[in-house]
């Protein structure tokens, strides 16, 4: 690990705790998820538009974090933003990645507190943050609680995609939140993190957590994630969601769906761990949900080598939607629903 850095416009990162998302001083700090784990580097932000870059280019990434990057978004943007642009700075937030319903959702929130003025704004911010952190913890205990009974006592060997711990929320995540209580239980055997490609957020950033946690675990390419679980080599799938329709159908990053069609073919239990704040009744179903296609450029390549001849076409779907019907349960910080069982959020 090398030392933080200090470039302009950031200040090296505290230590413990570890906060993704925090405001301070009137400012927007945030873990700067795109030079992890190499460089660990708090950005300031102190301007809507770099704000909204940041959430661009993943530096703030995960649905609950952006939850609350739209949240502190709105009083930044209060702050700092003539009155008549005000209404267009909220929306380049709101509007700055469209598939996890909660950047939308909680710029929305605290928008709504505008007219009661600054101090209301911010209150009604640290409130999204609070109730994040919350979630988490609750996600955790009761996915532990669910995934211990589904195994009858075994130790249990996870799957998961993408990242969605600490860095994907304020503290502990979803579906990691899940593996780190399993961990906090001494009932982790092992955790398989997919490298999530193109952007590797399970190379750098899950891998990370799990060490940073002392959890067992294994890094394994994505095309493997299949072949192993035919092979037995996990007990459950644990997947985050940026955006759970209204009967159930879940989009999560891309790569998601072909793990639920692996582990329907083995037999494995996939299970979805979210807040209530991802849950959106007015999509009705996953055909609805809006993808983001983040362009050709990151699939051209590995980390900063290019990789295809110049100019070579190419999609990059960031996300994918898995049918309800695939899914074992969805796990929310207040309920379970046994989508297996036909049940819908
Ligand atoms: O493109 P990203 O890195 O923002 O995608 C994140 C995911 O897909 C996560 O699984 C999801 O937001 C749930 S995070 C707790």
């Amino acid at each position: 690990m090398q030392p933080p850095s200090e470039t302009a416009g950031t200040t090296p990162m505290r230590t413990t705790p570890t906060d993704t998302i925090t405001w301070v001083d009137g400012t927007i700090e945030l873990v700067d998820q795109t030079v992890l784990p190499q460089q660990e580097v708090v950005l300031r932000i102190t301007a809507v538009s770099d704000l909204v870059a940041a959430i661009r280019r993943l530096s703030v990434r995960g649905a609950p974090a952006l939850g609350v990057a739209g949240a502190y978004g709105v009083a930044l943007a209060l702050a700092t933003v003539a009155p008549g642009e005000l209404d267009d700075a909220i929306e380049a937030i709101r509007t700055a990645r469209p598939t996890a319903v909660n950047l939308a959702r909680m710029t929305d929130r605290v928008a709504a507190r505008v007219p009661d003025g600054p101090a209301a704004v911010l209150a009604e911010a640290h409130a999204v943050r609070e109730e994040e952190i919350t979630a988490s913890i609750d996600m955790g205990t009761r996915g532990a609680d669910l995934v211990e009974a589904l195994l009858g006592g075994r130790d249990v060997r996870a799957m998961t995609i993408c990242n969605t711990g600490g860095l994907a929320a304020v503290r502990r995540g979803t579906a990691l939140a899940v593996v780190q209580t399993l961990h906090e239980r001494g009932r982790l055997a092992d955790c398989l993190a997919l490298e999530t490609r193109p952007l590797l957020q399970g190379a750098r950033l899950t891998a990370w957590e799990l060490g940073q946690m002392g959890a067992p675990h294994h890094l394994v390419v994505d095309s493997a994630a299949p072949f192993l679980l035919s092979r037995g080599a996990a007990d459950v799938v644990l997947a985050g969601a940026d955006r759970i329709a209204a009967n159930g159908d879940t989009a999560n990053k891309v790569g998601t769906f072909s793990l639920a069609l692996a582990a329907q073919h083995a037999g494995v239990p996939l299970v979805v761990v979210a807040p209530e704040s991802t849950i959106d009744h007015a999509t009705p179903d996953g055909a609805a949900i809006p993808i983001e296609d983040r362009g050709p450029a990151e699939v051209g390549g590995f980390g900063s080598s290019r990789t295809a001849p110049p100019d070579t076409p190419a999609l990059n779907p960031a996300f994918d939607v898995t049918p309800a019907a695939m899914i074992h349960a969805i796990v929310t910080d207040k309920r379970v629903v046994m989508t297996s069982r036909g049940q819908t959020p």
